[in-house]
Order: structure tokens, then C-alpha cells, then sequence
């Protein structure tokens, strides 16, 4: 069979006839419209005609010593620039001031300037700078330039270099290759048009024309465009199902007073989550609420639980405590805030949820990190149980597609009784930590003045997350994120069973 080829084709691939294999830039190189280059080997690789080889090239970059090395001097040239006019032993070698270099960096260019058969050591120990040190050291400079242009050195050239710390970066470089597979007859058919124009739509020459057929169904290269972040995509998964469920959202700083992150909701000021090891604390401090019948309510409960008809935490809470700015440790922050906003039909039956970042001063690991999201939520209603609560919980992570839920009690100072949800992770065969909830006590919500019932969670959006993408949160977002999975994750849908 004989082939129609393009002249960009039939040019390709002589040149590969010819030298068998060649790299991207040696074909691009023999046409200066690239373009068509492209589309001819794009062509010959679609017919089986050349196979592409991805290789990776290793080339060396100055490091920053060797950038000093170059742009100024060697260590064992400052050396041997100072020995060249004295008369030193090996032994006062060490006393010495010699300039521009410091003291412990002598006994490294000493031992680099023998090694290059820069000095001698007389009999009587002393240094005796050879006559051609510079040019053994302009031999070297050049071998540096050479590197810093791009240039490839010898393996061996390139050891002594790479010896000496900071002197070359190690990198590579990934390119594409191209082979000849096969060897066919074929005739160059030119003529043929490859853009449709408006000129030619106007002459109606689009007619009369012969056009270079397309295959449309061949996908185009991947491009590494903007996309959305698989945990941006979560919360707002997230959101939409509470919305969905007729929530409202509420927002509160990241920088918080502590009356808001914790003595709102009778946190102790003793509470061992106080101390500096979990809370990122601030230098400043805030200011507490302007209501000071709300600080009243607040800090009686604290001390003796006000009307609640509990005793409190029996001690002198203190203002000044309240007052210390913390980044917020939980959204629950957000929840005491929008309780004091709720309007009095509100007290009577309402649905909130907060998503948004949270801080803990906490070391990274598989399964925790510093700064994270959570999305939290409350009901309030009558009579209301732990049953309603964990039966949410359930149906919420149902839309995430988890249906293997467990629950354990759990502490908070702040609900009684109070939950924890974990969820199965079928890749691990492990239970996580997804969520911690309770019923509010009522130290916690008659300040605000709300006698019904508050169910209310919290749960670890990247938590949700590794069990949503099946990745580790590692992978997912942070400094080690892996970027190829980033650029490539496919969005899961996100379904409730049925
Ligand atoms: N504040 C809790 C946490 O950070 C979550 C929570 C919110 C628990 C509301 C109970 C009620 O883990």
C-alpha cells in the first residue's frame, strides 16, 4: 500500500529512516514552523508507523558553591594565592588570617590544593604553592563553566565536582524520542489544506478544496489546567447537603477570643485543651462582647452554674483568660456565636452548620494536621435524643456513600451525653475518626438563653476526605501533596445508597 504523506511527514520520516532514532528537538529542528512537525510525527505515531520512547537525560546544575566557585574564586585558590608569596609550614597553616577564607574552611582547601597537585610539603613541612596552580585551576574553572552552560562533562570530570558539597545539582531532564517502526512506501501528497479559513468560506474555495482529514476521535494531550481541589469539591459537597436539608450557614473569625472558642460553651479554664500544647495562642489580646449580662451569665455558670442547677466549675473565672486571642480550635466557635445572634423564634427550632478551617497546634501525621476543616452542625428542637442524633449522623454520611458507621462514647466538657462516629475504610480495613457530636448540657446553653433541645457535630472534612477519594490526607493536600494524583484524581460522584 502506498501512503499519502504530508511533506512534514515524508520529512520525518526520512530523517528517522536515516538515523534511526532521533530526539523531539532534532525533529523539530527540520522545519521552523514547529507545528507542522508536531502534527506529522503526531500522524506517523497514530499510523504505527514510529513509536515514541520517553527517556530521561540526567544534566547537572551549579549548586550555589560552585556559582561562588566560578563567580568568584576557589576555596584552595584563595589558599594558594595567599601561600604563593609566604613561606608557611603545615603546622602554623591554622593561625593563619588569609583572606576570604574562613578558619575552618582551611584544612578543606588545604587537603583539596594537595589533591590537585596545587602544593607540596618540603621535607622541613612547608607548603610550596606549584608554579602552575593557575592554570590547573583555570582547567577547572572552564570544566565549571562548561556546566553552568549546559555543557556535558565526563563522569570523571564531573566526580571531583561532584565531591565537594554544593557545588553541582543533580537533575533531570524528561524528553521524548522517537523510533521508526516500521518502513513504508508512500507518496507526498501536498495541496491538501489543514485550516478552514473565513476567507475560503467567503470565496466558497472551501468547495473546490481538498481538506487533511481529522480524527476527532483522538483525545488531545492532557493539559495541566486549573481544576478544582478534591477537598474545595468536598466542602462544597458538604455544603449542598446541608443545604439540601434546610440549613443555614454561619461564618466566624479564624482569630478568636477565647470567650468565644471555649468559655461560651463552659469550657473550663482549667481544661487541660487550654494549654499551650493544643491551642495556637496569639501575643494580643481581644476584647470580650460589649453585653455585660452575657459575661454575667457566662462566667456565674462557670462558677457556681448559675440557674442551671449545677455547681459549676466552683472557682474565680477569670476575664482576663476569656479575653486571649487564640486562632479557633473548633467551629464550635461558630455555633456559641450564632446562638447569641439567634432570634427568639429561632430558640424555638433551628438548623445551622459552619464549614470552615480550624487549628490545633498538633505534629502531622497520617491522620492529623495543624490546620484543617471542619463542618459542623447543630439542630434545636424538642426533645430531641442521642437515637436523632446518631440517626443524622448516619444519614449524613450516607450521601458520601458510608454506611459502615460506628459509634463510642465519647467526652466533651461541653455535651452530655456525647458520641464519636467512626467510619471504615474498606482500603485499609481500618475504622476512622469522623465525628464528634453530643447534646449541648444546659451549662453550655442557658446563657444563651435556649431551653430546648441541641443536638449538634462535628466532623474532620479530611478525614471525610480519605475515605471519600480513598487517599491518604498526606497525598491530598499539604506539603507532600502528590501533585500527579491532584492533577488526575477522577471526581467520585458522590451518591447516597439507595
Ligand atoms: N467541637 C467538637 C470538636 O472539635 C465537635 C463538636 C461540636 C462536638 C458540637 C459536639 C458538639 O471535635
Amino acid at each position: 500500500m502506498v501512503l499519502n504523506f504530508s511533506e512534514s511527514e515524508a520529512r520525518v520520516y526520512e530523517y528517522l529512516k536515516k538515523n534511526k532514532e532521533a530526539s523531539i528537538d532534532q525533529l523539530l529542528a527540520l522545519d521552523q514552523q514547529q507545528d507542522k512537525i508536531r502534527r506529522a510525527i503526531e500522524t506517523l505515531k497514530y499510523n504505527g508507523l514510529i513509536e515514541e520512547l520517553a527517556t530521561a537525560t540526567t544534566f547537572y546544575e551549579l549548586g550555589n558553591e560552585g556559582k561562588d566557585a566560578l563567580e568568584n574564586c576557589f576555596l584552595e585558590e584563595r589558599l594558594c594565592d595567599y601561600l604563593a608569596t609566604r613561606e608557611i609550614t603545615v603546622s602554623e597553616l591554622n593561625t593563619k588570617d588569609i583572606p576570604n577564607l574562613k578558619r575552618e574552611d582551611i584544612p578543606l582547601a588545604f587537603g583539596l590544593a594537595k589533591k590537585l597537585g596545587l602544593i607540596e610539603i618540603s621535607e622541613s613541612n612547608l607548603i610550596k604553592v606549584n608554579s602552575d596552580y593557575k592554570d590547573k585551576l583555570n582547567r577547572q574553572r572552564q570544566m565549571l563553566e562548561a556546566v553552568a552552560e549546559g555543557g556535558n562533562l565526563q563522569q570523571t570530570q564531573l566526580e571531583d565536582f561532584l565531591k565537594r558539597k554544593g557545588f553541582l545539582i543533580k537533575k533531570e531532564k524528561q524528553s521524548k524520542k522517537y523510533k521508526l517502526l516500521e518502513i513504508a512506501s508512500y507518496q507526498v501528497a501536498e495541496g491538501k489544506e489543514l485550516y478552514l479559513t473565513p476567507d475560503m468560506l467567503k470565496s466558497q474555495d472551501y468547495l473546490k478544496l481538498d481538506f487533511k482529514a481529522f480524527d476527532v476521535e483522538k483525545l488531545p494531550a492532557p493539559k495541566d489546567i486549573g481544576r478544582v481541589h478534591p477537598l474545595r469539591h468536598l466542602c462544597r459537597k458538604i455544603r449542598e447537603a446541608y443545604l439540601e436539608m434546610g440549613f443555614k450557614e454561619m461564618k466566624a473569625p479564624y482569630v478568636e477570643t477565647s470567650f468565644w472558642n471555649m468559655d461560651a460553651m463552659f469550657i473550663s479554664q482549667m481544661h487541660p485543651a487550654r494549654d499551650i500544647q493544643d491551642t495556637f495562642y496569639l501575643k494580643k489580646s481581644g476584647e470580650l462582647p460589649k453585653d455585660r449580662d452575657l459575661i454575667f451569665r457566662v462566667s456565674e455558670t462557670h462558677k457556681n452554674g448559675w440557674i442551671t442547677g449545677s455547681c459549676g466549675y466552683q472557682y474565680d473565672w477569670d476575664e482576663e483568660l476569656a479575653k486571649k486571642l487564640v486562632l479557633r480550635t473548633h467551629t464550635t466557635a461558630a455555633t456559641f456565636r450564632t446562638f447569641y445572634e439567634l432570634c427568639e423564634e429561632e430558640k424555638e427550632g433551628a438548623k445551622y452548620f459552619c464549614i470552615d478551617k480550624v487549628f490545633r497546634n498538633e505534629t502531622s501525621d497520617y491522620t492529623h494536621l495543624s490546620e484543617f476543616h471542619q463542618a459542623e452542625g447543630f439542630i434545636i428542637g424538642d426533645e430531641l435524643s442521642l437515637s436523632d442524633l446518631m440517626a443524622f449522623i448516619k444519614e449524613f454520611l450516607k450521601k458520601f456513600g458510608l454506611t459502615k458507621v460506628r459509634f463510642k462514647p465519647t467526652y466533651n466538657p461541653y455535651t452530655e451525653p456525647s458520641v464519636e462516629a467512626s467510619g471504615y475504610n474498606e482500603k485499609t480495613k481500618s475504622w476512622i475518626e469522623l465525628i464528634n457530636a453530643g447534646i449541648f448540657r444546659p451549662e453550655a446553653l442557658a446563657p444563651f438563653r435556649i431551653k430546648k433541645t441541641v443536638i449538634a457535630w462535628g466532623f474532620g472534612v479530611e478525614r471525610l476526605a480519605m475515605l471519600v477519594y480513598q487517599h491518604p490526607i498526606k497525598d491530598i493536600h499539604g506539603n507532600d501533596a502528590s501533585l500527579d494524583w491532584l492533577r488526575s484524581y477522577t471526581i467520585p460522584k458522590i451518591e447516597a445508597e439507595k
